[in-house]
């Protein structure tokens, strides 16, 4: 017998990953070759902050299992989960699990400083962020070094979450990347099913997306 599947990530959530995905190894591709590249950087840089602050207001007004008061556990239930883990009986989830859940804080935030320094940096000839004139050349010079060195640390995130992602997936056997895809996840033997499901709506999802642009272009024009 089939095991019945539930929606668990709307559209918009995974609209907003895979954009995140496709933007972040732009905005990647596009330092490496520098010169009238910079101008897509920026723009990358634009989108990333945009998409990080749509998910931000989904996580508290969208569908349900993308709320963070339904994934963000506490520090109690979060080692519970990471000592089941480490004994391999770790229980199943639809939603992200509790490591899962801080993992997606890290990465929203690490998102919002790589992109929130570049507003500051410069490359010394021709690209500059739009907020360089707010802090001033000496400081600008240190914050692109930290812009630098927070994308070795992007990085590493990144990894270990496709290597978290690759661990469910393959040694597991639990399909994260079909429910990132299709949106629908199994949903017999877990641990976080809720009996009503929280809707988001696309009028809802469509003006919080206009929101969160808005909000980038009046932090870029400050
Ligand atoms: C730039 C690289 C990436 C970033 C910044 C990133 C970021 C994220 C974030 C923030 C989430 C949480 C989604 C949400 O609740 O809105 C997530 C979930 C997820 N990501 Fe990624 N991701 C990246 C690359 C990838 C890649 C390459 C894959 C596929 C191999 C992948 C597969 C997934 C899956 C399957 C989930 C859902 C996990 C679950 O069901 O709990 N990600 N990712
Ligand atoms: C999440 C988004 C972003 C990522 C992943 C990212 C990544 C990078 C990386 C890897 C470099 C280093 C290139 C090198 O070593 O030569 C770089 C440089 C730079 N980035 Fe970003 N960046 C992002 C957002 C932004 C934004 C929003 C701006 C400005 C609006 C910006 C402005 C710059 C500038 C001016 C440099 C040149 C520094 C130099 O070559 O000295 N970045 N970025």
């Amino acid at each position: 017998m089939n095991t019945p599947h539930i929606r668990v990530w709307d559209i918009f959530v995974r609209l907003f990953h895979w954009l995140l995905v496709a933007v972040i190894g732009f905005a990647w591709w596009t330092a490496e070759q520098g010169g009238d590249w910079m101008e897509w950087h920026k723009r990358c840089g634009y989108t990333v902050l945009g998409l990080v602050i749509f998910r931000v207001f989904w996580g508290f007004t969208g569908t349900a299992y993308a709320r963070f008061s339904h994934f963000l556990y506490s520090p109690k239930a979060t080692f519970a989960y990471l000592a089941a883990l480490l004994k391999g009986r770790e229980p199943l989830y639809l939603s992200h699990n509790p490591l899962g859940g801080w993992a997606v804080v890290l990465l929203l935030l690490w998102c919002t400083l790589q992109a929130g320094t570049g507003l500051f940096a410069n490359d010394d000839i021709l690209t500059e962020g739009p907020l360089v004139h707010r802090v001033g050349y000496d400081l600008s010079i240190e914050i692109t070094r930290w812009h630098k060195l927070l994308f070795d640390g992007l990085l590493i995130i990144i990894a270990l979450h496709i290597a978290a992602v690759a661990y469910h997936q393959l040694l597991r056997k639990e399909p994260l990347l079909q429910g990132m895809l299709t949106g629908n996840k199994p949903a017999e033997h877990v641990a976080d099913r809720l009996a009503v499901a929280k809707t988001g709506g696309w009028m809802k999802g469509m003006v919080l997306a206009a929101i969160a642009a808005a909000s980038v272009w009046a932090l870029i024009s400050l």
